[in-house]
């Protein structure tokens, strides 16, 4: 399998599914709500995550898909290729705003990522990566992110972290939310992921995600520099839902040591 192709290819369907992501907005959209009342799901996350299916099944017929509308394979381990994807990230910014969503995809061979790919579709940004080729923002190449200190440090986190939890030490949060120089939440992981791999953010740390949330990301984010683990400074499962934080070399420990202390 020849990579360059295979990018080329990603980044087509890419474009195409964006492009009917933005012409849904001409029609209803059809709300559901799935493991709660805000869980939300509309017919478009589950029509664009069957189109990328349906092409890449009749192009690539040994390829397996993880997807998290479930009209892919069920996983039960990483062999050959492994297409991991999220069609919307970021379904409720997608129906309440019309902005700030995301296309997430990960394209793993034997569980090492090969490509990965945040469409960021409003504003028309595509960061992409390929292993050991760098990333790009659009065709700009990325460069390394740079060291940052916490007191310096702009961080993404929602609203759930100032609610006692049950993974992280409450007053270990509080003080870095008095640290840092400040907090940001655009409620979608994939963008977040974005904004730390270009500079935007210096970290973005989150309680729950699941593989396809974070797939495209942490190819990239190898690219840059930058830093994931779950927050037990492991590293990612993505066989299954992990704790996860990505973050600026330097600043990684200093949180992981000094403030997010686990329960
Ligand atoms: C969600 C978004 C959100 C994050 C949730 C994800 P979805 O994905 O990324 O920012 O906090 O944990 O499940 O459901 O919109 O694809
Ligand atoms: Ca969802
Ligand atoms: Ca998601
Ligand atoms: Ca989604």
């Amino acid at each position: 399998m020849n990579i360059h192709k295979l990018d080329k290819y990603a980044k087509s369907l890419i474009k195409e599914a964006a492009r009917r992501i933005k012409s849904s907005f001409a029609t209803e959209l059809i709300i559901e709500s799935k493991s709660e009342a805000n869980d939300l799901v509309t017919n478009i996350d589950k029509e664009t995550e069957q189109f990328f299916i349906r092409h890449i099944k009749q192009d690539f017929p040994d390829h397996r898909i993880f997807g998290e509308e479930g009209f892919g394979d069920s996983l039960q381990d990483l062999k050959g290729f492994v297409w991991m994807l999220d069609p919307i990230d970021g379904t409720m910014n997608f129906i309440h705003q019309k902005k700030n969503f995301a296309i997430s995809l990960g394209i793993y061979k034997d569980g090492v990522g090969i490509l990965g790919y945040i469409y960021n579709v409003m504003d028309d940004d595509l960061i992409s990566a390929s292993l050991g080729e760098g990333a790009f923002f659009n065709d700009i190449r990325i460069p390394e992110v740079k060291q940052a200190i916490v007191e310096q440090s702009i961080i993404g986190i929602n609203a759930s972290w100032v609610v006692p939890n049950k993974y992280i030490e409450h007053e270990g949060m509080g003080k870095l939310l008095q640290t840092v120089r400040g907090t940001r939440s655009y409620g979608s992981a994939a963008i977040e992921i974005s904004y730390v791999v270009t500079g935007k953010l210096d970290a973005y740390i989150s309680m729950r995600l699941s593989p396809w949330d974070i797939a495209g990301g942490m190819v990239i984010a190898k690219e840059v520099g930058a830093i994931v683990t779950n927050l037990s400074n492991e590293p990612i499962n993505l066989l299954q839902q992990n704790t996860f934080i990505i973050s600026k070399p330097g600043l990684h420990k200093e949180l992981i040591t000094n403030y997010i202390r686990l329960k």
